[in-house]
């Protein structure tokens, strides 16, 4: 696609700084030794076009934001956000496209594991009217094999299933973290993106369409390269996320993938619950009442955690923040147990049944919960 816009200045170089047709959003957390190469990967690739290039990193340890600033000295097409006290792939990305002016967006990784050399193509289908352009590793020629381990492999068909009965037959690679879109698509649904979580290609298209905009979907194939430097971000923790946005989606987004996870993590803490009662009572040989204080507070505890990596990653405690969120949140579980027994009494005085009574108390203290602790606890 070289020259293909006569005229225009190549960005990047000593012509100066243009005002940019294309920002190649890059989400990164400890990728230091990737940054330069994929710029230089990048203006080889896009030569002729205008681009900036929006490293959004999450203050990584390894100084990846010291040294995209340091390159922004020299390439002033490069530009990074450093965000404090935050993690998440998805509203990075969010961030990212929030931050630019150029009509058209991409989203790429820092690792070099997606083909930056389909960019231009991925840019002629979007001007040819796609509303979004996935960068594919099962349309055409592409492939996976090359990026993925055989786990991996296995783990990510499942996962690409699961997302085909949330977005259908439209996209062959939903998992994608690849992709390219007219600003217009963006902005549409921008302020309903679901920012915590990886897979906002899947969240973008399912709240379009919840949005009535069935979007025009182009796909590029390309080969998953390994990784060229440093780890995957991938863990549990990722994929139990996913879960979470996975079933939201199900529920045409009527429940938030932040309650559904707050839901999972309470679930756990009766597993918790129930396994340090029998500890306590067998084992450690105390009397139930201590036993059963002692199983709700390690319950509670191992659910204040869960949810602060889990459910509210993005906005994680730290430090004194976080010894001040767990007794608020003991606080607040406390308050939510009574409105559970003030409701189940409520309940089954009018009805007498144990069950119904019995689930409608532990739905409200759920609710409670979790209204609770978003307004107090994770703000
Ligand atoms: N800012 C920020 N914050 N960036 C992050 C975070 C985070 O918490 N976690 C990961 N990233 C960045 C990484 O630095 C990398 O540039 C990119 O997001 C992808 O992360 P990887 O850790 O390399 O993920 P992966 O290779 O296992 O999976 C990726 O590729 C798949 C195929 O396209 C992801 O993009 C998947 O979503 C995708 O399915
Ligand atoms: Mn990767």
């Amino acid at each position: 696609m070289a020259g293909s816009h006569p005229g225009t200045p190549t960005a990047g170089q000593e012509s100066g700084y243009a005002a940019p047709h294309l920002a190649v959003i890059v989400p990164s957390f400890n990728e230091r030794d990737n940054i330069e190469l994929l710029y230089e990967r990048l203006a080889l690739a896009l030569d002729g076009i205008p681009f900036e290039m929006v490293v959004v990193d999450d203050d990584s340890p390894d100084g990846t934001a010291g040294l995209t600033r340091e390159l922004a000295q020299v390439y002033p097409n490069i530009r990074c956000i450093r965000r404090y006290g935050r993690r998440g792939l998805s509203s990075a990305c969010v961030e990212g496209m929030a931050s630019t002016a150029a009509p058209y967006l991409a989203v790429i990784d820092a690792d070099l594991q997606h083909d930056e050399r389909i960019l231009p193509q991925m840019l002629e289908e979007a001007k040819a009217g796609a509303d979004l352009v996935v960068g594919s590793r099962f349309a055409g020629h592409g492939s996976a094999a090359g990026g993925l381990s055989r786990a991996r492999q296995r783990g990510s068909a499942l996962a690409t299933r699961l997302a085909g009965l949330v977005v259908g037959e439209a996209v062959s690679d939903p998992m994608s973290g690849y992709f390219l879109m007219p600003r217009t698509t963006f902005d549409a649904v921008a302020s309903r993106l679901n920012k915590d979580g990886f897979k906002i290609l899947l969240d973008l298209i399912a709240t379009s369409r919840r949005q009535g905009r069935h979007l025009a979907i182009a796909e590029v194939p390309y080969d998953f390269r390994p990784r060229h430097a440093g780890e995957s971000k991938m863990s549990p923790l990722i994929v139990v996320q996913y879960l979470g946005l996975w079933l939201s989606q199900l529920t045409r987004g009527v429940l938030p993938t932040s309650f559904l996870l707050f839901a999972m993590v309470g679930a756990s803490g009766i597993f918790v619950h129930m396994a340090m009662l029998a500890l306590a009572t067998g084992p450690l040989g105390l009397p139930f009442v201590p036993a059963q204080v002692t199983a709700t507070l390690v319950a509670m505890t191992s659910n204040f955690f869960l949810n602060n990596v889990l459910t509210y990653a993005d906005r994680r405690l730290h430090g004194s923040r976080l010894w001040l969120g767990l007794l608020g949140f003991y606080v607040i579980c406390s308050l939510g147990g009574i409105a559970n027994i003030s409701v189940a009494t409520m309940v089954y005085d009018l009805r007498h049944e144990t069950f119904v009574s019995g689930l409608a108390g532990a739905l409200m203290s759920s609710v409670f919960n979790y209204a609770v602790t978003r307004v107090f606890t994770w703000k």
